[in-house]
Order: structure tokens, then sequence, then C-alpha cells
């Protein structure tokens, strides 16, 4: 069996790497190492690079088709991964998840429609219903000592008749949940009774942790099917997401003709030459990659725990169910979320994401990406205590 080398440092700098390369843009400093965006510093699958060289070898480029090998790929991977078993008809391929949230609101809901998100949330969860026009209902999750559950109480008491979508994170980002079968079988009933449809962001599902299953929330009634479209992709699993490809699944024909009209609008469901050959081979060849990234992910997830509990008490931290984020709480040491920012960039030299841009409810706290060697985690981790040493 092929051993995998996670820990191999691989230089992105000048690669037109956003991770990387836009720290100054995003951070206002060049001398910051980067824990933010969502993807990861290792090499992908040989698989999916061997199947991106063939492509280039061609030397030709010009308008592709998609065949049904792509879709099929979904599929298999869905059932292969989640014993979900989807239809071919149910799956349209979008460029993007964020993409396919919009497409969704304006599908699916008109301008003044409410659309809940259950905060705190990434930050396009926000974006896509402001720039929509759409308004925003925030059900928080209640956050026990950095265990964070939803409030399905809130939930419902927030639902007006002009409540239509309910974007869910599962996995969750920033918090690390993988909801349970209860959890989902709870809030999509809530859903039934209102008929509110349910966007399912189910991009990190493939990043799950030990003890931990991800249930894709259409597949736990046939009801809840027809309410749902799922968004799917290999962009975070497999480290592609510079390719931008991803899938949605909707059983509703209805559901399905609404996508469809307005993804013709837009001209929006063309595959790109390379994203279908990168997919594909990430699905039907990438499994025991992942089997071994997994592992990696989550020792350097209790890499990361376990230091920052000997070193930097004042920070709490919870090990994340899946993803590979982990949410820290910074507010026992810092009160001013600004003068969080300004710590973690000017003294620690690190760029976290702010966890205001998740909502209110991350003032105080920042989101750390560890999909990373670990040599650079630690260095990371170093630098935070090292300046908070030097505060006191
Ligand atoms: C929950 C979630 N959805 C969507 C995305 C981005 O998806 P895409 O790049 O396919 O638009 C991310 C990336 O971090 C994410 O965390």
């Amino acid at each position: 069996m092929t051993g995998y080398r996670f820990d191999e440092v691989i230089n992105r700098l000048n690669t037109g790497c956003r991770k990387w390369d836009a720290v100054e843009e995003v951070f206002g400093s060049k001398d910051v190492l980067p824990f933010w965006i969502a993807d990861m510093d290792f090499a992908a699958v040989p698989a999916i690079q061997q199947a991106l060289q063939a492509k280039a070898n061609h030397g030709i480029y010009g308008y592709n088709t998609v065949g049904a090998n792509f879709y099929e790929s979904a599929q298999y991977w869905v059932k292969a991964r989640h014993q979900w078993e989807i239809d071919r008809e149910w799956i349209l391929s979008a460029p993007g998840v964020v993409p396919s949230i919009n497409l969704a609101i304006q599908a699916f809901t008109a301008p003044g429609d409410e659309i809940i998100i259950q905060t705190p949330v990434y930050p396009p969860f926000f974006s896509c219903i402001v720039k929509n026009k759409r308004q925003i209902i925030e059900n928080p999750l209640i956050n026990s000592n950095g265990y964070y559950e939803i409030d399905f109480e809130d939930l419902e008491s927030k639902i007006t008749p002009r409540t239509k979508m309910l974007l869910l994170c599962s996995p969750h980002n920033p918090v690390g949940r993988v909801w349970t079968k209860e959890e989902l079988l709870h809030l999509s009933d809530i859903c039934l009774r209102h008929n509110i449809i349910i966007l399912a962001d189910e991009i990190h599902s493939d990043l799950i942790f030990k003890g931990h299953k991800h249930i894709p929330v259409a597949s736990l009634s046939p009801e809840i099917n027809q309410l749902t479209i799922t968004c799917i992709s290999p962009s975070k699993t497999f480290n592609i997401a510079g390719l931008y490809s991803s899938f949605m699944i909707t059983a509703d024909q209805e559901k399905r003709d609404l996508l469809c009209q307005v993804m013709d609008a837009l001209d929006f469901s063309k595959g790109n030459l390379f994203a279908v050959a990168a997919v594909e081979a990430a699905y039907y060849e990438g499994a025991a990659w992942l089997d071994q990234l997994l592992p990696y992910l989550e020792s350097n997830a209790e890499y990361a725990v376990a230091y920052i509990g000997k070193h930097i008490p004042g920070i709490k931290v919870k090990k994340p169910e899946g993803t590979y984020l982990a949410w820290l709480d910074f507010r026992e040491l810092f009160q001013e979320p600004a003068l969080l920012k300004e710590f973690l960039i000017k003294k620690a030299r690190v760029g976290l994401n702010d966890g205001t841009t998740f909502g209110k409810q991350g003032a105080g706290f920042a989101r750390l990406n560890f999909a990373c060697p670990r040599s650079q985690l630690n260095e990371g981790l170093v630098r935070i205590k090292a300046a908070i040493d030097g505060q006191k």
C-alpha cells in the first residue's frame, strides 16, 4: 500500500494560491503563517495529478462534453462512502457550493423572503442571503463549554410565513459538529411541518473523525429527500477547490426543473475540462488516500488540542468531530475582538479566520485550519504561545 507523506512541507508561495499569496492583502502583513481559508497544504492524490497531467499533455483544450461517468462518479461516491443511493437524474453539476447556494436562493425564494442560518457559520451563508436581498433569520447554536447544539425551540419560534429555506451546514463549519441522526431528524421534522426547503451544504461530509458518522440529511426519509437540495463536492476532501466543481442533488423533479431554469439562464452547468477529469479520478480512485488523510488530520486536531490545553490554557478548544477546522475561544484572554485580531496578526504572526466573520457569536473566537504538515501546525501554536507569554 502506498504511504502518502502528509508531513512533507510543499512550498506554495508564488503559485497563485490564495492561502499563502494573499496573506498581505488579507492580513496587512507578509509575516504571517497562514491557517485560514479552507484548503489543505497537501498534494492531491496521484490519480488526480495523473488525470490532470493527461489532459494537459493532450495540448488541445477546446469545449468538452461532460459524460455520464462524471455524474456516476458522484453516485458511486455517496453510495460507497455514505450508503446513500441516489438516482443519476437527481444530480446536477455546478461550479461550486457557494454559487449553488446563490442559485438555490434565486430559484426557490423571492426578495424579502426569510432564510434561516445556524450561527456561528461559514461567512458566505450571510452574504449569499444579503446579496440576493433576502432576510437572514439567525438560529444561534447553543454553546455548552465548546460543544455546540441546535436550539430547536428557537428555530421553530423564528419561523414565519415568509420563511422559505434553511441553510444547513453539515458537518458544521466552524464548530466541527457532525450532526447526529436524531438532530437531523428533529431539524427536518420542523422543516417538513413548515414546508421549509433544506439547502444542505455537505461539502465537509467526507472529513469525519473516529466515532462519528456523516448522515446525508436527504437520506433520512423520502419526504425529507423531496424537501432537500444537497450540495457536495470533492473540493475539500481531495484539495481541489481551485478547480471549481460541485454537485447539487435533489430528488424532487419540480425543484430540479426550477434549478435547471436558473442554470440555463446563467449558462451555469458546463463542467470544466480539467475539473471533470479530476472529479472522476477523485471519486473513483481517491478513497485509499482519504483513508490515510483522515487519521493524519485527526492526529493534528488532537495535537493542537493537547498543545493548547497544556501550554495555552487561556484558549478553550474542543476537538472537532469532523472538518479540518478548529474553533478557538480566546474570550478569557481578549475581551475585544479587534485586540484579538491585532494580537494574532502582529504579535503571534499567524493568519486565522476572524471569528466575527462567522456572526456575532464569533466575537472572541478565531478559526484555525489544521490541514497542514504537523511541523507547520506546531510552528503556529508555538508562535501563539510565545506571543501570549510575551504579554504577561
Ligand atoms: C461550509 C462550506 N461551504 C462551501 C464552501 C466553499 O465551497 P465552494 O468553493 O465550492 O464554493 C466552503 C469552503 O470553505 C465551506 O466551508
